[in-house]
């Protein structure tokens, strides 16, 4: 008897169930939305304005979720959006997110990030038909204990730069929301954060990402610009993070005493590689040019290794990475080739997710 796979079980799922996504309009959003309009759930964002050329305008993701434009600092309008909807599940990403923005505007990102999440958890509290809330954050949370290190979830938590802070503080306020609002209500509520590593995927469209500006280098045949080379990070396609998403939503949909916890979403061993060798694999795929020049750092100091140990959540949920590094940077390349060509931004993200759906 075969075993299925969580992306199947999600498409089973997930039909005609109500999801409550923030922050729609970024580029896991963007995705997300296409994989929910995929296997048939009734979803809503909530966000600010898609910018300038994201993927989010690109796939034209208002046909695809229904799209709500707000500030996760306007209570108000938030608990609006989300006790109108009365949504089973709700899915949280809105977040300031750029290491040397949130460096720049710590106060805003604050703002954004911590009231924002309590906002949300507000909103949640007088809105009765959820039944569970999981918080993205990131592998950042993680204190930095030098070399080599792949941080587990019961590891310290610590970060000084103000986005890796403002994500501690999420993975806190979920943990007192969790236990002394939610899980221990009648109702039952599942709350889980989920620790995510480098998602690449297609349509990345900000310049100061890496694998954007790559991309952009092989077509214009120019250096490629790095800051650091030989940083190590764990590297995932964006299809499989967001299948690790829903699949913890699924499992506290099912049994939220059990599955409300904390969750490292990342790659297997093989996909914790450094920037240097992810350009490699880009170079082949794409046949492009290999010289690169490296670049001054950031303000904020980055760690050189950061891994992920996923063991936990490959022994307890029933989820596991599905595609190698070498098949996400095929598809990445393959994403950018055809839009190069013509095809349409939401024909090109469509066809990915059927794929994955189809050979997962
Ligand atoms: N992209 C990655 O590699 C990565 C890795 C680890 C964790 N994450 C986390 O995943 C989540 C999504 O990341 P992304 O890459 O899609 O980011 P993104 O910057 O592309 O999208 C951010 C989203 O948040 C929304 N947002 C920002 N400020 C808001 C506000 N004040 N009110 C309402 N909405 C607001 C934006 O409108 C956008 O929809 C974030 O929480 C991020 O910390 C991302």
């Amino acid at each position: 008897m075969s075993i299925k796979k969580a992306s199947q079980k999600n498409k089973e799922f997930y039909k005609g169930k109500k999801i409550f996504v923030t922050g729609h309009t970024g580029f896991k959003g963007a995705w997300l939305s296409a994989m929910l309009h995929e296997i048939g759930a009734d979803a809503m964002g909530y966000a600010l304005t898609p910018e300038n050329d994201s993927l989010f305008e690109k796939i034209d993701g208002a046909s695809l979720i229904k799209s709500i434009i707000g500030d996760i600092r306007d209570f108000g309008k938030l608990k609006e959006a989300l006790c109108n909807f009365k949504p089973d599940i709700v899915i949280h990403f809105a977040a300031h997110v750029f290491l040397n923005s949130c460096f720049n505007n710590p106060r805003y990102t604050y703002e954004t990030n911590v009231m924002g999440t309590v906002n949300l958890f507000e909103a949640v509290r007088s809105c009765k038909s959820i039944k569970n809330v999981l918080v993205v954050t990131t592998d950042k949370v993680y204190e930095n204990k030098g070399e080599g290190a792949l941080y587990k979830e019961t590891d310290r938590l610590g970060g000084i730069d103000p986005y890796s802070s403002s994500k501690i503080c999420m993975e806190f306020i979920a943990d007192t929301y969790k236990q002394c609002y939610l899980l221990t209500d009648k109702r039952c509520v599942g709350v889980s954060t989920a620790r995510a590593s480098n998602v690449i995927g297609g349509g990345d469209h900000i310049q100061s990402r890496l694998i954007s500006s790559i991309l952009n280098s092989f077509v214009q045949n120019k250096d490629v610009e790095l800051r650091n080379p030989d940083q190590v990070r764990p590297w995932q396609s964006v299809l499989d993070a967001l299948n690790g998403y829903l699949s913890i939503s699924r499992l506290m949909y099912q049994s939220p005493e059990i599955y409300s916890s904390q969750w490292n979403i990342g790659p297997l061993k093989e996909g914790i590689r450094t920037v240097l060798e992810v350009v490699e694999k880009m170079q082949y795929y794409y046949k492009g040019n290999t010289r690169y020049v490296k670049t001054e750092a950031f303000s904020v100091v980055e760690s050189k290794t950061l891994g992920l140990d996923i063991t936990k959540s490959l022994k307890q949920l029933d989820w596991e990475p599905e595609l190698s590094l070498d098949q996400t940077s095929q598809a990445l390349v393959e994403f950018f080739k055809r839009q190069q060509a013509g095809e349409s931004e939401q024909s090109i993200v469509m066809r990915q997710i059927r794929d994955f759906f189809k050979n997962c």
